[in-house]
């Protein structure tokens, strides 16, 4: 078993007692920091710099050079999947992510092919063991994936969507089609998780950005059983260590009880949720991480510094949350609110891990 210098981010996701209450940033290697901008143009494209694992590396660590964050995700992109099935993926300035062949039939979902995650997503794994050689033991790393109904969206859609109607006519028209599609995609992600966990991933979060655009039945039936199938066939334990699991529902609130009863180990929330109300209704089973809304960062320091304090009361004592925003990072924030952000979380929380 290999040490970890601060395993603080592991011990509050399986509630055991730390000393300051753990913080990390989701997408918090990415275009707001001037040194990120830099790297990705000696790269060439997003997705170059995905398949170069030293700069990957840099990427991922560049962050925890400026900050005194808990944890380092893995960087890449849910997207990945997807690219590896054949369909395509490239960036449109400005349009976010396309595939140049989406998701139209039944057809296409038969001809999705099983994926080898140490063959076509092996530079994904050389990416894995790079930053956990590189990062010494600091902190522990964050492998991820999206989940079987996010990738869907993007599949179907040929993209990002803002009404989802083909994914949503395919889900109440030709249901088994997209079944076939979703088991397919989780199957993919189990061995595409395990995979991360044998290259040196410590934890695993599951992004389920767009699970909140269903209705609570069709959340039940089109994505979380989804997520459940991934949680059972996840290794949950490492290096003689367990591997946390994280599922992150975007405006799924409400369904937490839900997810605590897939039997992963933290749910995500976003800011449209009071912690104090998330910790009631699930905390005895399943950790918590959140959930400050981003565009804070764009308030003064005063103002962070007060909702930080003010998300740390409504957790209150004791271990059991990992502090986050309740989305990722945007590319317009200044890097010195993040600090402020960063820094709020560890000076305003020791008064809640006191024994
Ligand atoms: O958190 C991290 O630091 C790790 C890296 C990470 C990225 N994407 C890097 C990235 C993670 C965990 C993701 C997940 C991801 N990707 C999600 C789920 C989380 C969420 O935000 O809901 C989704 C939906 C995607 C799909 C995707 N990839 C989008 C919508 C975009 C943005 C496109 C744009 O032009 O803004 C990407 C690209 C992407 N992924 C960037 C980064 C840093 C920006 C690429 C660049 O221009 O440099």
């Amino acid at each position: 078993m290999s040490e970890l210098k601060n395993d603080r981010y592991l011990r509050a996701l399986l509630k055991q007692p730390v000393d300051v209450t753990p913080v990390w940033m989701m997408r918090q290697a990415g275009r707001y920091l001037p040194e990120y901008r830099a790297t990705r143009a000696q790269a060439g494209d997003f997705m170059s710099l995905c398949k170069n694992a030293e700069l990957a590396c840099e990427v991922t660590l560049q962050p925890l050079r400026r900050y005194p964050l808990d944890a380092a995700i893995l960087f890449s992109d849910i997207l990945t999947i997807p690219d590896a099935m054949g369909l395509g993926l490239y960036f449109e300035a400005g349009e976010g992510p396309k595939f140049e062949r989406p998701i139209n039939s039944l057809a296409d979902v038969q001809a999705i092919p099983r994926l080898d995650p140490n063959d076509e997503l092996g530079y994904v794994m050389n990416a894995v063991s790079t930053i956990r050689r590189e990062l010494k033991g600091e902190v522990p790393l964050i492998g991820f994936s999206g989940s079987p109904w996010t990738l869907a969206t993007y599949m179907v859609e040929g993209g990002s969507s803002k009404t989802f109607g083909k994914i949503k006519k395919m889900a109440f028209a030709e249901p088994k089609t997209l079944h076939l599609l979703l088991d397919k995609v989780a199957d993919s992600v189990i061995d595409y998780l395990n995979a991360q966990v044998k290259a040196g991933a410590q934890s695993l979060m599951i992004f389920d950005s767009w699970g909140g655009v269903l209705s609570p039945r069709d959340y039940n039936e089109f994505s979380l059983q989804y997520m459940h199938k991934i949680v059972d066939g996840l290794i949950r334990e490492h290096d003689g260590r367990r591997v946390p699991v994280t599922l992150f529902t975007k405006n799924g609130g409400q369904w937490i009880e839900q997810i605590a009863a897939t039997g992963c180990d933290a749910i995500g929330l976003d800011w449209t949720i009071d912690i104090a109300d998330a910790r009631r209704r699930v905390g005895d089973k399943v950790a918590l991480q959140g959930n400050m809304d981003p565009a804070m960062l764009h308030g003064t320091p005063e103002r962070i510094r007060e909702e930080v304090q003010s998300i740390l009361a409504g957790f209150g004592q004791g271990t059991g949350h990992v502090f986050n925003l309740g989305h990722g990072i945007t590319p317009d924030v200044d890097p010195e609110n993040a600090g402020v952000f960063i820094n709020a979380v560890h000076e305003f929380s020791a008064q809640y891990h006191q024994k």
